[in-house]
C-alpha cells in the first residue's frame, strides 16, 4: 500500500535537560531551505518519567468511582457514628443504587504506632475499632475507603500517621480491615524522595495484598500523575482542594478546578481518571445555579463523583442534583472521554462537549456555560461538533426532549448557570474523527514511550523507537475506533520525526496483514493511509523497527 505523504515544515529542536525528574532531549536540525515552508520549531520533550509501556489496565474502575467522602463537610469533626449515618443515607436516599458505592473516611484516623510499627486507631473517634466500622459499611452494600499520606504524618500533622516507610505494613493493615479504597495524600513529602516513588511502592504493596483496592493519588496535580500513573492508581487529583475551610466553598475554586482538570482530559479513560476533587454540592457558598453548574462540570469531566456534603440533612434541591440519572450517565459513559472546550465566545460564555459511546458516534454531551456576571445567550453550533443536518437535543436537567434543530441550539443563561444537553446527530465523517496517540485506552508496546510535545495536539505524542538489542521495536495500537459501517476509510497519521530520509512503519487494521507506509522526515508530516474497517469496533496498529524513532501525534479518520 502506498501512502500519500504531505510534509508541512522542517526543523526540529531536541536537547537534554533534567529537572523535576523530566529528562528532556533536544537536537537542532535544519533541513534544506527549499523544502522549508516556514520557520517552525517543535520541542519534543522525551519525558523519562512517563511509563515506557502502557501498564495493563486492572479494570478496577471501568467508570469513574462514585461515593461519599468526609473531608469537605467535616474536616476532622466527625466520628464513627457520623460515618455510619452517612452510609445509611447513601442507602435511604437511593444514591447507592445510582452508583454511589464508596464511603471514604479522610484524615484523623490514628494516634500513633505500636512498637511493631502497626497503626494505632483513635479509639475515642472509633470506639468499636476500624474493622467493625468497615464491616458496617459493607453490611449496607457499600465499599469502604481510607486515607493515608506519603509523609511520616498526614496533612493534619501529628499524631496522624502517614505511611512513609510503612507502605507494606499499612496497606496490609488496610486490607485486613477490609478496605476497598485508599487515598494517599501529598503532605510532608520526605526529602530526597519523589511522590511517584512512594506512590509506586504503595501500589506494589496493594498488589501484594491480593485484595482489590482502588488507589487514589492525591498529589494535587504535582508530578503530573496523568502521564505515568495508569496501572499504578485508578484516579488522581489534578488540583489543590476546593475547600479552604470546613463546610464552605467559593465558586471561583469550583471553576478553577474544573478548568485545570480539563487540561488533562486527553488522559481520561477507563481506570485512568482525572479528579478535580470531591464535590461541594450541598455545602454553603454556592447559589442554586452554581451548584447545578458544579455538578454539570463534574459529570462532563467524567470526574469521580464524591458527594462532599451531609447527606442526612440535604434539601430536596441538593438531592435532585446528586440523583439525576441522566447527568450521572454522562459521567459514567463507558468511553470515559474527558471534556473539550469547543467554543469560547469570551465574556465567560463557553461551550464544552464530550463524546458518548465512541468518538464519531454522533452522540455527545454539551454544556453551555455562562461564567459571566450578567444574563447572556450561549449557543452551540453543530459544525463545532462535526455534526451535520438536524440534531436532536435533550435537556438532561429538565429530562425533556427539546426537538431537532438545524445549525445549532441557543439558550439564555443567568450568571454562573449552565445547560447540560445530550445531542444526537449524524457525525460528518468527511470532516473526520480525531484519535490522540497518548490516550491511555490505546496500547503501547515494546519501546513505545509517551512524550510531552507542546506543539502536538493536546500536548503529547507517542514515540515509537526502533529495534534495540533484545527488542523488536515498538508499536502503538489505536483502540476504540468505532465506525458506523464497514468499508474504506482514510487514516491521516500525523507524525513528527527528526531523521533524514524516510522511515517505514507497518500499519494494520484489526490485526490483519500489515502494509508498509513511508514517512519522510518532517515536522507534522501527514501520511494518508487507506484502510478497510469493520462496522463497529476496530483497532489500528503502527509498528516501527527501524533506526531512530518516529513520533506519532494523532490519527484522523475520514471517509
Ligand atoms: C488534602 C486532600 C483532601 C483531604 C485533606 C485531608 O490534601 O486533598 O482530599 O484528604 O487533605 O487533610
Amino acid at each position: 500500500m502506498d501512502a500519500t505523504t504531505r510534509t508541512e515544515s522542517f526543523s526540529l529542536l531536541q536537547s537534554v535537560d533534567a529537572s523535576m525528574g523530566w529528562s528532556v532531549r533536544m537536537t537542532k536540525k535544519y533541513l534544506s531551505a527549499a523544502r522549508t515552508m516556514s520557520a517552525f520549531v517543535v520541542f519534543l520533550l522525551a519525558v523519562s518519567v512517563l511509563a515506557a509501556q502502557s501498564a495493563p489496565q486492572q479494570d478496577l474502575a471501568p467508570t469513574p468511582p462514585m461515593g461519599w467522602a468526609s473531608w469537605n463537610h467535616y474536616f476532622c469533626d466527625y466520628d464513627d457514628q457520623t460515618i455510619r449515618d452517612q452510609a445509611d443515607a447513601l442507602v435511604s436516599t437511593g444514591m447507592r443504587e445510582l452508583g454511589y458505592r464508596y464511603v471514604l473516611i479522610q484524615e484523623c484516623l490514628t494516634t500513633g504506632r505500636n512498637p511493631d510499627g502497626s497503626l494505632i486507631v483513635d479509639t475515642k473517634r472509633f470506639p468499636h475499632g476500624m474493622k467493625d466500622l468497615v464491616d458496617y459499611i459493607h453490611s449496607r452494600g457499600l465499599k469502604a475507603g481510607t486515607y493515608t499520606d506519603i509523609g511520616l504524618n498526614t496533612c493534619a500533622g501529628k499524631p496522624y500517621e502517614g505511611s512513609f516507610q510503612h507502605e507494606d505494613q499499612d496497606v496490609a493493615t488496610f486490607a485486613a480491615w477490609g478496605y476497598d479504597f485508599i487515598e494517599m495524600d501529598y503532605c510532608n513529602r520526605p526529602q530526597g524522595h519523589t511522590g511517584r516513588e512512594i506512590y509506586e511502592r504503595t501500589a506494589e504493596a496493594i498488589h501484594k495484598t491480593g485484595r482489590p483496592m482502588l488507589f487514589y493519588i492525591c498529589s494535587w496535580g504535582n508530578e503530573a500523575p496523568w502521564t505515568w500513573a495508569q496501572g499504578t492508581a485508578q484516579l488522581w487529583r489534578t488540583e489543590s482542594d476546593l475547600s479552604a475551610e470546613k463546610n464552605h466553598v467559593d465558586w471561583g475554586r469550583v471553576v478553577k478546578n474544573f478548568e485545570s482538570n480539563a487540561r488533562h482530559a486527553v488522559f481520561n479513560s477507563p481506570s485512568s481518571w482525572n479528579d478535580p476533587d470531591m464535590m461541594e454540592v450541598g455545602n454553603p457558598g454556592l447559589t442554586p445555579a452554581e451548584a447545578q453548574t458544579h455538578f454539570s462540570m463534574w459529570v462532563i469531566s467524567a470526574a469521580p463523583l464524591w458527594a462532599g456534603n451531609d447527606l442526612t440533612t440535604m434539601d430536596a434541591a441538593t438531592r435532585a442534583l446528586y440523583t439525576n440519572r441522566e447527568a450521572i450517565a454522562v459521567d459514567q459513559d463507558a468511553l470515559g472521554a474527558g471534556p473539550e472546550m469547543v467554543r469560547n465566545y469570551g465574556a465567560g460564555i463557553e461551550v464544552w462537549a464530550k463524546p458518548l459511546g465512541a468518538r464519531g458516534s454522533g452522540v455527545m454531551t454539551v454544556m453551555l456555560l455562562n461564567l459571566g456576571e450578567t444574563p447572556a445567550e450561549a449557543r452551540v453550533e453543530w459544525a463545532d461538533l462535526a455534526l451535520s443536518a438536524r440534531v436532536a437535543v435533550r435537556d438532561l436537567w429538565a429530562h425533556k426532549d427539546l426537538g431537532a434543530f438545524s445549525g445549532g441550539y441557543a439558550v439564555r443563561l443567568s450568571p454562573h448557570a449552565s445547560a447540560l444537553l445530550k445531542v444526537t446527530g449524524a457525525f460528518d465523517w468527511s470532516h473526520g474523527a480525531t484519535f490522540e496517540a497518548e490516550w491511555p485506552g490505546n496500547r503501547r508496546e515494546g519501546n513505545a514511550v509517551l512524550l510531552a510535545c507542546p506543539e502536538c495536539s493536546r500536548g503529547y505524542a507517542v514515540s515509537l523507537s526502533g529495534a534495540k538489542p533484545g527488542s523488536t521495536g515498538s508499536s502503538l495500537a489505536f483502540t476504540h475506533i468505532v465506525v458506523p459501517e464497514a468499508g474504506r476509510y482514510f487514516a491521516h497519521l500525523v507524525y513528527v520525526y527528526s531523521g533524514e530520509g524516510s522511515h517505514t512503519v507497518q500499519v494494520s487494521a484489526n490485526g490483519n496483514a500489515p502494509a508498509s507506509v513511508k514517512l519522510p522526515g518532517a515536522i507534522y508530516g501527514t501520511a494518508v493511509i487507506p484502510l478497510d474497517l469493520n462496522q463497529g469496533e476496530n483497532s489500528i496498529t503502527f509498528r516501527y523497527a527501524g533506526q531512530g524513532s518516529v513520533q506519532i501525534d494523532r490519527l484522523k479518520l475520514t471517509r
